[in-house]
């Protein structure tokens, strides 16, 4: 049996980081193909709104949760009201200022991973994605005080060359070329350049044999697109299909794999202080109620204001969107339950066993084939996310067991 606590009768930590594996794969690919599908009427629906109705439903998620576990501990008949003043208190005193700034992280982050899905294909996003492990690494060593052991370093190390083999665009995607020799020759050590070629080399085999690359998958999902366009009764139309550019998608992943590091070990950190007494949900409150600032002031008013009130709120919304914000609400909180039950460190490792997910999904669903070297890259992430994760090897031996007569 698994210990540990439970919520309405289910162990809280195993169910969250298995349930954030599923929603992770459909969450990306969900938000993939709202960018990419025809719009409904004229317009695609503006990503601040999408982000601004995300924290409201993760407010109302989590003040639910609140409520429940509130007026668990109080006598059956307590008013309502001594119940909400309870949890006004918990959320409006003392320390819940600080989590103003992971709010406005958060909504960086989940601006940025708009423009990341929508100009990379969802395997290559999320495989880049995981450079969030080694962020993560170094905030959790400079931020918490703890130490990393050696296997760990080993780990950050190849998960470090992994990612930078699959960031090499395969041959062909020449618009691609320019930004991404530059970041390698930049980034990453010259050997790691040279495994790349040579196993590029060896890819055009298997290229040969699958007649198909990753790339194709961008290929794929536009003629789907435009056949649903016609299926829908929508003229056909080239700028329906936008076009992804590799460069704005990888600069994006990279600063939002920062900022989740940064991010999560803060609020980690506030979480786990011992110093304070106020539950997950009281924390995700404060969250959620102070990422409707910058999600209101600086992205729907500042950023797309313009266009917002030329076309309205809701211009382009339709049952994905709204699909995809239900989504992403469920995962803010699971996100935040494996924080709180295990860390950012397992809630990382959930997450990237989902490439697997939506690899498969992808090989199946478009008919992808892949290169060598992106295969190559993909296991030496996986490798690495297993070594990291894993536990480390304890010194010397383990203690004798004691036989009773
Ligand atoms: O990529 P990463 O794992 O850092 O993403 C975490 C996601 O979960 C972000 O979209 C963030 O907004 C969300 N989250 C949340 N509430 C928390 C922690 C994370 O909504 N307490």
């Amino acid at each position: 049996t698994m210990g540990g606590p439970t919520l309405l009768g289910m162990p809280v930590k195993q169910v969250s980081l298995i349930t954030l594996t599923f929603q992770n794969s459909a969450l990306i690919l969900l938000m993939h193909y709202s960018r990419m599908m025809p719009p409904s009427g004229d317009h695609r629906y503006f990503t601040s709104t999408a982000i601004f109705l995300t924290e409201i439903i993760k407010l109302a998620i989590s003040l639910t949760f609140a409520i429940y576990e509130v007026s668990r501990s109080l006598a059956p008949s307590t008013p309502a009201t001594v119940i909400f003043e309870q949890i006004y208190n918990a959320v409006f005193s003392g320390d819940g200022w600080k989590l103003a700034i992971p709010a406005c992280l958060y909504t960086l982050q989940n601006t940025l991973q708009y423009v990341a899905v929508g100009n990379l294909d969802p395997v290559h996003f999320q495989i880049l994605y995981q450079l969030k492990i080694l962020t993560t690494a170094i905030f959790t060593v400079t931020m918490l005080g703890r130490s990393l052991s050696p296997k760990r370093w080993v780990a950050l190390v190849i998960l470090t060359m992994g990612v930078s083999i699959v960031s090499i665009p395969s041959s062909g995607s020449k618009e691609n070329s320019f930004m991404i020799h530059d970041m390698t020759d930049h980034f990453f050590p010259r050997s790691v350049h040279e495994l790349g070629q040579v196993a590029n080399g060896m890819g055009e085999v298997a290229r040969e044999l699958t007649k198909r690359t990753v790339d194709d998958l961008s290929d794929v999902g536009g003629t789907l697109m435009k056949r649903s366009a016609t299926y829908e009764g929508i003229e056909e139309d080239q700028n329906l299909a936008p076009v992804m550019n590799y460069s704005i998608g990888l600069s994006a992943v990279i600063v939002a794999a920062l900022v989740s590091g940064l991010t999560g070990v803060y609020f980690e950190k506030v979480l786990k202080d011992p110093a304070s007494a106020a539950s997950v949900w009281t924390r995700n409150i404060q969250l959620s109620f102070y990422s409707l600032f910058p999600a209101l002031f600086v992205g729907i008013f500042f950023k797309d204001g313009e266009e917002i009130a030329k076309h309205g709120f809701f211009d382009g919304y339709n049952w994905v969107v709204w699909a995809l914000i239900l989504l992403q609400a469920f995962g803010g909180v699971l996100a935040s339950l494996c924080i709180n039950y295990a860390d950012n460190i397992a809630k990382n490792f959930a997450t990237s066993i989902s490439i697997v997910i939506s690899f498969l999904f992808s090989v199946y669903f478009f008919n992808v084939g892949v290169s060598l070297t992106f295969l190559i890259g993909t296991v030496l992430v996986l490798v690495s996310t297993f070594l990291y994760s894993g536990p480390d090897r304890k010194r010397g031996r383990p203690p004798p067991i004691n036989i009773v007569n």
